[in-house]
């Protein structure tokens, strides 16, 4: 990732010394004489990072730096005062500064390093915006009348707003995610991230740079060190899907990183701290895994300190009318349809359907069924036909 950085100064000498030197640590350098340059610089997207003089001919190097706080991709700015002039530096970083240099500046090392900081914060948030995308779906949930259903979501709201580990538990397609994501939603980290990793769809050798981050191989280039998903979470919720697939090894690095709270980049020395939230799933029984010893028994402790299993849609046919009134209003407008309801036949057909792939089963089969549907409500006609001849 390659990042531009814009030198705000009026000073030719001194905006050429920086650009040189940032040149040479391959930034995109981009230059501004005045405040207006900056703001035209800006407009068309050249400065990740601002470097700002305080004194400009059209005002005062501040004036840019409020503004630049009201956008939503605020860029890291860097404020150059003058030599001594502590106050000023203490208001800019109550003003959103990212860091203060003083002048002269006579220790490259300063610039280079406050320069890489403000790297790490740009990929940070960048990392963060890419999950937050990949995530935005909202979370709306059936909660159906089933009691066993009814006490798992009466637990995870405990468990939500304690803020405890908690293992879910299930068959395929039960809703072990959207369960994850309620809990999110209705605690206190609601406004926090929601980071998931499929442990199953990871490399096994990728998996613990993949959670913990990892450093570059010398300290020079800021720019590779990668954040780790742990770490993205901070403040906020881990959700470690299919945790069986995790291997052992990892489950021991990822044991202690619970227990203290904290963790090292692979290839890197210093301890990061963390304060995550660990919500775990799994669709295979772990106890058993414990048994032929592919789960560490310590870590699915840790892990439940609440633990919620998911009934099986047959246990809970009744509420499938309820799902499928919701899937229909879900879908419609995805689909560009205007389904109302399914006919009573049809209803009857679903509820003596076994269901071994669940709820995600159902929400296909619905899916289907509106696609083929003529009219406002679903029929038999619609339904797959190997379901309805399995049970005729
Ligand atoms: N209570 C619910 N209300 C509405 N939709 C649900 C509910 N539970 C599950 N679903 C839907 O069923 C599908 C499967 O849910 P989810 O991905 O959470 O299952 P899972 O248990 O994680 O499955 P897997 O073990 O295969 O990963 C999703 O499309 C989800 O929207
Ligand atoms: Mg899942």
């Amino acid at each position: 990732m390659s990042f531009t950085v814009l030198i705000v100064d009026d000073e030719e000498n001194a905006r050429k010394n920086l650009s040189v030197f940032l040149r040479s640590k391959n930034f995109e350098v981009f230059e501004a004489g005045t405040l207006a340059e900056a703001r035209q610089q800006l407009k068309i997207g050249n400065g990740d990072i601002v470097l700002l003089d305080v004194q400009l001919p059209d005002g005062y190097g501040q004036t840019l730096l409020k503004e630049l706080q009201q956008q939503p991709n605020r860029p890291p700015v860097i404020l150059i005062t003058g030599f001594g002039d502590i106050e000023m530096a203490v208001d800019a970083m109550r003003n959103g500064a990212h860091d203060f240099l003083t002048k002269p500046i006579n220790d490259i090392k300063v610039v280079e390093n406050s320069v890489a900081r403000a790297c790490e914060i740009i990929q940070m948030r960048r990392e963060i915006e890419h999950y937050r995308q990949k995530q935005l779906d909202s979370v709306d949930f059936v909660l159906g009348s089933n009691e066993k259903m009814k006490n798992v979501v009466a637990q995870a709201l405990k468990a939500s707003r304690a803020m405890v580990s908690v293992l879910i538990t299930g068959e395929t397609g039960t809703g072990k995610e959207i369960l994850a994501r309620f809990i999110h939603k209705s605690g206190p980290r609601a406004a926090k991230q929601f980071v998931a990793i499929n442990c199953a769809a990871i490399q096994p050798t990728l998996l613990e740079s993949e959670l913990f981050g990892h450093e570059p191989e010398g300290f020079t280039d800021a720019k590779t060190r990668k954040h780790g998903l742990m770490e993205i979470a901070d403040d906020g919720i881990l959700f470690l899907d299919e945790i069986s697939s995790m291997p052992l090894e990892m489950q021991a690095k990822l044991l202690r990183a619970i227990e203290e709270k904290a963790f090292r980049r692979v290839g890197g020395n210093d301890l990061v701290k963390v304060d995550v939230q660990i919500l775990a799933a799994s669709n295979r029984n772990l106890k058993e895994l414990i048994k032929e010893n592919a789960f560490r028994e310590d870590l699915y402790y840790r892990l439940k300190v609440v633990d919620l299993d998911l009934p099986p849609l047959r246990e809970r046919k009744n509420d499938i009318p309820e799902f499928v009134g919701f899937f229909i209003k879900e879908l419609n407008p995805r689909l560009g349809l205007n389904v109302i309801d399914m006919t009573p036949v049809a209803m009857e057909i679903l509820k003596k359907y076994s269901w071994p792939g669940n709820i995600r089963e159902l929400r296909n089969t619905i899916e289907r069924a509106m696609l083929f549907c003529d009219g406002e409500k679903i029929d038999v006609a619609d339904l797959p036909l190997d379901l309805v001849e399995k049970l005729a």
